[in-house]
C-alpha cells in the first residue's frame, strides 16, 4: 500500500528534502521487507522514488548483463535507451569509476546519452555487490538544472549500497 504522501519539489529547503528521502526509503524497505525478487524490488524502488519527487523526470535502473554491457531494467517515465556500452554515458562512466555520477548540467556532460530532449541534469549511483561488481546503476534524470545535490546523493547512495547487498 503506497502511502500517500505530496511529491516533494526542488525548491524544497534541504531540512526538508532530508526529511523527506527518510520517509520514502523507510517505506520502500517497509514494502521489500519479505520480498527476495529482484525484478520485484527494482520496480517497487523506481515507482516510490519517482513519484516522490516532483524533480525526478525519469527513475530506473540499467543492469550489467555482462561485462560491459548495460541493459535496461525497471524504470518509471518516457521510453529510456534499452543498452549502454561501458563507458558510454553517464551510466557508463558510473560503471566504469564505481562511483556516483552528480550532474549538474548534461549538456556540459561530453558523451552524455540524451534519452530525452527535457533532461537538464542527472545523478547516476552505482549498485554494488558485496563482492564488490557493479551490477547495476541507479539512474535519476530531471527536467530541472543542477536538481541533485548531497542530500540526493547520500540517500541515493544509501539506498543503493542496501540493494547491492540485498539483490546482487
Ligand atoms: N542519460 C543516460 C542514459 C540513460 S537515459 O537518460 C534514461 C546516460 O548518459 O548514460
Amino acid at each position: 500500500m503506497q502511502l500517500a504522501r505530496e511529491p516533494l519539489s526542488v525548491e524544497a529547503p534541504a531540512a526538508e528534502r532530508d526529511r523527506h528521502y527518510r520517509a520514502v526509503l523507510e517505506s520502500v524497505w517497509a514494502l521489500l521487507e519479505d520480498e527476495d525478487d529482484h525484478i520485484a524490488a527494482l520496480s517497487t524502488v523506481a515507482c516510490e522514488l519517482h513519484h516522490a519527487f516532483t524533480y525526478f523526470d525519469w527513475t530506473g535502473f540499467y543492469r550489467q548483463v555482462r561485462p560491459g554491457l548495460l541493459v535496461v531494467g525497471p524504470y518509471q517515465g518516457g521510453h529510456g535507451c534499452l543498452r549502454i556500452e561501458v563507458p558510454h554515458g553517464v551510466c557508463g562512466k558510473a560503471v566504469e569509476s564505481a562511483r556516483t555520477q552528480l550532474v549538474d548540467d548534461v549538456n556540459a556532460f561530453e558523451g552524455h546519452i540524451a534519452c530525452s530532449t527535457t533532461t537538464r541534469s542527472e545523478i547516476v549511483v552505482p549498485v554494488v555487490s558485496t563482492d564488490r561488481r557493479v551490477v547495476a546503476v541507479l539512474d535519476v534524470d530531471s527536467d530541472q538544472p543542477a536538481a541533485f545535490g548531497a542530500i540526493d546523493r547520500e540517500h541515493l547512495e544509501t539506498l543503493c549500497r542496501e540493494l547491492g547487498r540485498r539483490f546482487p
